[in-house]
């Protein structure tokens, strides 16, 4: 494994001109993952990505990853396709920056210390067993895998958030949160959306779904402030939570945007990394042979409880694995507030630098064969081998994923109950394509004969 050099200079970097006046809107509008991965194989690792009027500056070098992301992160703020979430996010965790975001961050953090994540497992699993039982029903059919993922992992967050809420409400929150999902990756993918979406009727669809997306949510903690009980979820966690300086509590219309906020960078997360996992897997049967032996000899029939997940470490590797290949989220994006300066490269204020996760992922000179399905590459000293950043599927630094231990309980929770009792066998002759939106989901979704 080649470790980067990190005083040598990087620059001049390299520049992909595309389309003369365009430049290269047009490649990244057709296709922007494949855009980003063939510029770096003509060009390197690092490379100016020019768009009109912006200077991207796109890197799957981890040592300017991490010193994006982590050692100077206090020049640089989340770039600006971010602001375009805010439309549904608000002012939440993932959507904030500077003060406000420490603040929030500070607040929110003990939702996710061990003691938490341990009874919001116990959640977890009713839903799950839930699941396995009515996924029976599907025994012997095909279904669609990303789709299965995607609704599973929104009950189980829904559950995690507001255990209390009726089914309805969890169903209208589950509906108007697609629809507003969709709408903001296309306002993010097309270049002509804001002049189309006005007047082709889907920004007034848009107004709508979210005025019943805040409703609901509103009500949820309108109900849980006036009944004034305690339920062992994130809603409590994060009502209950005060802030080091005031000593106040969370206002609803921060606690709304809070809780949209996990809903949506929790749930669709976790969906692509399993389908495209249980995708993987589905052609590895040997790999498959391993998990079950250590599902049965570390859970027997049963499901995991909370203290079995550590000694499930062949899973863990799995998940990494499927995560290395199809990193559910592709890349992050900073701009920068000051110029700066990293081995040469001058960064302007206002230019935005682009961490290439996935790029990064597929290096040959990262990965030994990094085209490879190979979950041993996960062993732990090998892990403590690689060089830091180059394996980034929940980001890096400060803003690191709140969430990742989260998922990845979640992920091996339903890896294991799926394997215990099913097999999952690929429909021939399907087109399995990926597209890059807010997550890495497969486009025409993953057909599998359930057994
Ligand atoms: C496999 C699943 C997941 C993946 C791959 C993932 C990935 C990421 C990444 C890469 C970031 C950093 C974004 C950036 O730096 O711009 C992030 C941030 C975040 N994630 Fe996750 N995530 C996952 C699951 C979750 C879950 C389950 C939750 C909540 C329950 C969650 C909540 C968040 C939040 C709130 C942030 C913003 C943190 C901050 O800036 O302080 N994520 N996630």
């Amino acid at each position: 494994m080649i470790k980067e050099a990190t005083t040598t200079p990087l620059a001049p970097i390299p520049v992909s001109k595309g389309h003369w006046l365009l430049k290269n809107l047009p490649g990244m509008g057709k296709n922007i993952l494949t855009h980003f991965y063939e510029t770096e194989q003509k060009f390197g690792p690092t490379y100016d990505n020019p768009i009109p009027f912006m200077r991207i500056i796109c890197t799957s070098e981890p040592d300017f990853m991490r010193y994006v992301l982590q050692q100077n992160h206090r020049n640089y703020k989340k770039g600006k396709s971010y602001d375009v979430l805010k439309l549904v996010l608000g002012n939440g965790l993932v959507t904030s920056n500077g003060q406000f975001w420490q603040k929030q961050r500070r607040l929110a953090q003990p939702a996710f210390h061990k003691k938490s994540l341990a009874d919001l497992f116990d959640a977890m699993g009713e839903v799950a067993g839930d699941y396995f039982n009515s996924l029976e029903a599907k025994r012997g059919t095909e279904i669609d895998i990303a789709r299965e993922m995607m609704a599973v992992t929104a009950r189980i967050a829904l559950k995690a958030l507001f255990s209390d809420n009726s089914e309805e409400d969890m169903n209208a929150v589950y509906e108007s949160m697609t629809d507003v999902q969709r709408y903001v990756s296309d306002v993010l993918n097309d270049p002509f959306a804001r002049i189309k979406f006005p007047l082709n009727g889907r920004k007034k669809q848009f107004k709508k779904d979210m005025s019943v997306l805040n409703e609901v949510v509103l009500k949820a903690i309108a109900k849980r402030r006036e009944s004034g009980e305690k339920h062992p979820d994130l809603l409590q966690m994060m009502m209950d939570a005060t802030y080091e300086d005031s000593n106040e509590q969370m206002n609803d219309q921060q606690l709304r945007d809070e809780m949209i906020t996990m809903f949506s960078a929790g749930h669709e997360t976790s969906a692509n990394g399993l389908a495209w996992t249980i995708h993987l897997l589905a052609k590895h049967p040997k790999i498959v042979a391993k998990m079950r032996a250590e599902i049965k000899a570390v859970c027997g029939d049963k499901l995991p409880g909370f203290q079995d997940l550590r000694q499930l470490t062949y899973i863990r590797q799995v998940i990494d694995e499927g995560m290395r290949l199809y990193p559910p989220v592709w890349g992050v994006s900073r701009t920068a507030i000051a110029d700066d300066e990293y081995r040469g490269v001058k960064i302007k204020k206002d230019e935005v630098v682009f961490c290439l996760i996935y790029n990064a992922h597929h290096r040959e000179d990262l990965f030994e064969n990094a085209k490879t399905f190979n979950p041993d590459r996960f062993e732990t000293a090998k892990v403590k081998a690689m060089p830091k950043m180059s394996y980034l599927p929940f980001g890096g630094g400060p803003r690191l994923c709140i969430g990742n231990m989260f998922a990845l309980m979640e992920m091996q929770l339903l890896l294991v109950g799926l394997f215990q009792r099913f097999d999952f066998d690929l429909i021939k002759d399907q087109i399995i394509d990926m597209e890059a939106l807010v997550t890495l989901r497969p486009r025409y979704g993953i057909k599998m004969n359930l057994k």
